[in-house]
C-alpha cells in the first residue's frame, strides 16, 4: 500500500502569491502544491494536500488523518502561535509530525517566535519559501523510512 502524507495548510495560505509577496514570495498554493506533489512521486508518497481558514476543520483532518495517514506536514499559518486544538489533535494523532513554514518566523515579529505546534513536531523547516514544500516532504518521506524511487 501506499503510504499517505497529509499536508494541512491553515489560514490566508490560499492567498499565497497575492499576500505580502516580499515575504512569501510569488509562487501560488497550486505552485507549491505541485512542488510538494513531484516530491510525493519520487518517494512513492501519495499527498493528501488541503488548505483551510476554519481551525476547527483543521482539527478534523488531523482526526482524519489519524485514520488514514503514515505522517503530517503542516503549515499551520498564524494558528502556529495561538492554537493548543490543534497541538492537541497532532499529539493525539500518534503520526510523525513536519511542521512548515515559507517565511524564517525567527527573523520576524517575537510573537511569531513560539509555536505550540512545535511541541508535537519531528522537525521544523522555515524560510526557504516554496522549496520548504518539497523539503517538508522529503523529510516526511525519511521519518516513515519510505524508499526513494
Ligand atoms: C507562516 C508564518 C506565520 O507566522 C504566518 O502567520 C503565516 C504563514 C509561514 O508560512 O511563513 O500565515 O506560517
Amino acid at each position: 500500500m501506499v503510504p499517505i502524507v497529509f499536508l494541512l495548510n491553515g489560514p490566508n495560505l490560499n492567498l499565497l502569491g497575492k499576500r505580502e509577496p516580499q515575504v512569501y514570495g510569488h509562487e501560488t498554493l497550486e505552485d507549491v502544491r505541485a512542488l510538494a506533489e513531484e516530491r510525493a512521486a519520487a518517494h512513492r508518497l501519495t499527498l493528501d494536500f488541503r488548505q483551510s481558514n476554519h481551525e476547527g476543520v483543521l482539527v478534523d483532518w488531523i482526526h482524519e488523518a489519524r485514520e488514514k495517514a503514515a505522517a503530517i506536514i503542516i503549515n499551520p499559518g498564524a494558528y502556529t502561535h495561538t492554537s493548543i486544538a490543534i497541538l492537541d489533535a497532532l499529539l493525539a494523532s500518534e503520526l510523525p509530525v513536519v511542521e512548515l513554514h515559507l517565511s524564517n518566523v525567527f527573523r520576524r515579529e517575537p510573537f511569531r517566535h513560539h509555536s505550540y505546534v512545535s511541541l508535537a513536531a519531528r522537525g521544523l523547516i522555515c524560510g526557504f519559501g516554496a522549496r520548504g514544500y518539497a523539503l517538508a516532504v522529503d523529510a516526511a518521506s525519511g521519518l516513515i523510512g519510505q524508499p526513494k524511487a
